[in-house]
């Protein structure tokens, strides 16, 4: 079985995180991290509050998921975490949303809490990590520090939905991310239908 960790920052889009979890869900094992500005911007958009503690039930049942899936939701200051070890075997690690504080921070390879340190540790291990961004405009100083995880080897996909797709919706735009970054971990889905495909 695969082994994901998904964390969410408190940049805009707490969705993206949220369907990802649902998606990785149906092949995998989930933990998800939530920044503490994370969970306060996802209580804010989603309305879904995630207790300091856990909120592996919250999550779940926000989701409307079977409560016996193998999801962890781990708090980041907990750096006792396995995620913050290279020796615990992780596939993955995506952050979804990710704030532009996020990015200058593992760009700058502080590690200063569990979140930062788990995509630290990808990068370290040559794992696929996974960055999304969210920010507009972007600053030099924003775009040095994406080049710089580029160039370590993560995986910039923009929080760009395509409208190309003729979206209906808010729920087909999140789609539309969820699935390229889905494209990217070479997961199957369909969260929406391939140009000419
Ligand atoms: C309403 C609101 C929207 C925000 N949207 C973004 C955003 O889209 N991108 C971003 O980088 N920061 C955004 N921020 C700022 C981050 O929340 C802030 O930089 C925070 O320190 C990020 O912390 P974290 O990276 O530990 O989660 C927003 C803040 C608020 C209150």
């Amino acid at each position: 079985m695969k082994r994901y960790v998904v964390i969410v920052t408190g940049a805009s889009g707490s969705a993206y995180g949220l369907r990802l979890v649902e998606q990785l869900l149906e092949i995998g094992e989930v933990t998800l991290i939530f920044t503490k500005m994370g969970a306060e911007m996802t209580a804010y958009e989603l309305g879904l509050m995630v207790p300091a503690d856990g909120g592996r039930d919250a999550v779940l049942r926000y989701l409307e998921l079977p409560r016996d899936l193998p999801l962890r939701v781990v708090p980041s200051d907990d750096l006792f975490d396995a995620a913050a070890s290279g020796s615990t075997r992780i596939d993955a690690v995506v952050v979804a949303p990710a704030s532009m504080g996020f990015v200058g921070s593992l760009s700058g390879g502080l590690a200063s809490d569990l979140a930062e340190r788990a995509a630290d540790v990808a990068l370290k291990e040559r794992r696929r990590l996974v960055v999304v961004p969210r920010e507009t405009p972007l600053s030099l100083i924003h775009l040095r520090n994406l080049t710089t995880l580029a160039e370590a080897g993560a995986s910039i996909v923009p929080a760009m939905p395509g409208f190309y797709q003729r979206p209906g919706s808010v729920d087909d735009m999140v789609n539309f991310v969820v699935g390229k970054v889905l494209d990217v971990l070479d997961v199957d889905h369909e969260l929406f239908t391939r140009w000419r495909g």
